[in-house]
């Protein structure tokens, strides 16, 4: 070989050059351009309406690199582009397939579809969603759940779903990942910073804001917030012993609005979670969709946890719990005249410890220091939804129970006290709440999910 062919062949193979596009609506062919986007090419699409071609939904394949991802974004320091379907109410096809590995979806909007984004039908892997508005869908907003598929490393960050039941009468969940009875799976991903709301017209099914199905593992659920969600906030299943799912720091205002604020069946770790005033318990163990080939409930903790009231339930249900690596400790169950805690099974031998109990106990066998009895003296301002424990608030300075596997930090991401943290999802560390107050911004730090206020 000479040595010029040499150089071509070697430039081609190891010189892959990236193109930067720009789209405004007068890009006749946008999705023909992102159809050929190739790895480490730049999409940038400027504010505006973008209706797909056709009656169909669009689909995307986008292969990318780890080095060199694909990446489609809307123009910084404008509104989002809107992609839409073709026919205005169009409510039989999905908005946007797409499927791939190393790619990015930046700052989009998404209405008027069957679903929103559904990853597949092939299966997506290192992706980023990451500031995300889909709203007025037909059905669920977010789906990574083609039968078959292992669907890993996803992430869906700072993302704002909304009124998933626009244009009919569906589940209507904000995100699904997974499948029934392990059919698919999603693994090693993160749902972070989104906020899932008004989806009150969703029917049948779970209805859930964030729902992952039994055999997905390792997904880590944090810094969620739901309000108005018909179905759980967070629903996650069994594990099948792969590795627990954790959902931690997330807040769930009047979600369920028919269900459960959190509920979980076997390796599931629940920590620093804020459940306000959900219809049925705040926090659940709920035998559903366990892994067959054991077939009880198993290996779930729940610490750290503040459930204010529910409407027609516990603050926390247990159903069909036995002693399999089940740990309840220093959460604050406050529930006034509904139970704090309720479950038919009696709970002797479980690892129940120093949780704040306000509400009649409706549940045997709970150990002695399982539980002790407060007031109506333990948060800062509940008429504006500021569950930080007042000054004095009996949550402070506890004999306590320390986590084998301690939680490092708090709702707020402070740290808490090695020996003697608070009970609840705050560690108490000033007079007044150091994080930001719930009743003006759902969450703080990069969440763009802002909601009006809950009491005004
Ligand atoms: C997961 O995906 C992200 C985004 O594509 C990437 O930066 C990261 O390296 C991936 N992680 C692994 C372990 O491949
Ligand atoms: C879950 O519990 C079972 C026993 O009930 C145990 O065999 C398994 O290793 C546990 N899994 C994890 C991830 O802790
Ligand atoms: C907790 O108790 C210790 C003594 O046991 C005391 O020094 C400390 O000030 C107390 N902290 C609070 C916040 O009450």
């Amino acid at each position: 070989m000479s040595i010029l062919k040499f150089l071509i062949l070697f430039t081609i193979i190891y010189y892959t050059e990236s193109t930067v596009y720009d789209i405004t609506t007068g890009t006749s062919n946008w999705q023909s351009i992102l159809s050929n986007l190739k790895a480490g090419d730049i999409a940038t699409i400027h504010q505006g309406t973008y209706t797909t071609a056709g009656s169909g939904y669009f689909q995307l394949t986008l292969n990318g690199q780890l080095t060199q991802p694909i990446i489609i974004q809307g123009a910084p320091n404008e509104a989002r582009p809107i992609i839409q379907c073709a026919q205005a109410g169009a409510n039989v096809q999905n908005i946007l397939n797409v499927q791939g590995s190393n790619y990015m979806l930046k700052h989009l909007a998404f209405t008027k579809g069957s679903r929103g984004l559904r990853l597949g039908p092939a299966v997506t892997s290192n992706a980023i969603f990451d500031d995300i508005y889909i709203y007025d869908t037909t059905g669920t907003a977010f789906s990574a759940n083609d039968g078959g598929n292992e669907y890993f490393n996803l992430t869906l960050r700072n993302s704002e779903i909304k009124n998933t039941n626009a244009l009919g009468a569906t589940t209507g969940e904000c995100v699904y990942f997974g499948c029934v009875n392990d059919g698919c799976r999603v693994r090693d991903s993160l749902l972070e910073h989104n906020y899932c709301h008004d989806t009150l017209g969703s029917q049948g099914g779970a209805r859930a804001g964030f729902q992952v199905k039994s055999g997905s593992f390792n997904v880590i659920i944090r810094n969620n917030a739901c309000y108005k969600v018909v179905g759980p906030c967070i629903v996650v299943y069994d594990d099948y012993n792969r590795g627990r799912n954790i959902i931690t720091g997330n807040l769930a205002i009047e979600a369920g609005t028919a269900d459960l604020g959190i509920q979980c069946t076997s390796g599931a770790t629940v920590t620093n979670n804020i459940i306000i005033n959900a219809n049925l318990a705040g926090i659940g163990i709920i035998q559903n969709s366990v892994y067959p080939t054991v077939g009880y409930i198993r290996n779930v903790t729940i610490n750290h946890n503040t459930v204010y009231m529910s409407q027609a339930d516990a603050c926390l249900r247990l159903n069909s719990v036995t002693n399999n690596n089940i740990i309840i400790a220093n959460n604050v169950l406050y529930c006034g005249n509904q139970k704090s805690i309720t479950s038919a099974t009696n709970l002797a031998g479980l690892s129940i410890y120093n949780n704040a109990v306000n509400g009649p106990i409706g549940a045997p066998g709970i150990q002695a220091n399982g539980i002790f009895t407060v007031g109506n003296n333990v948060f800062a301002d509940v008429q504006n939804l500021n569950f930080y424990p007042a000054v004095g608030s009996p949550l402070i300075n506890t004999s306590g129970y320390l986590d084998n596997q301690p939680v490092v930090y708090d709702f707020n991401g402070k740290l808490r006290s090695k020996t003697k943290p608070t009970v609840g999802a705050y560690e108490f560390s000033s007079s007044t709440n150091p994080g930001c107050l719930i009743a003006r911004n759902f969450k703080c730090g990069s969440s763009t999910a802002i909601v009006p206020n809950y009491f005004i």
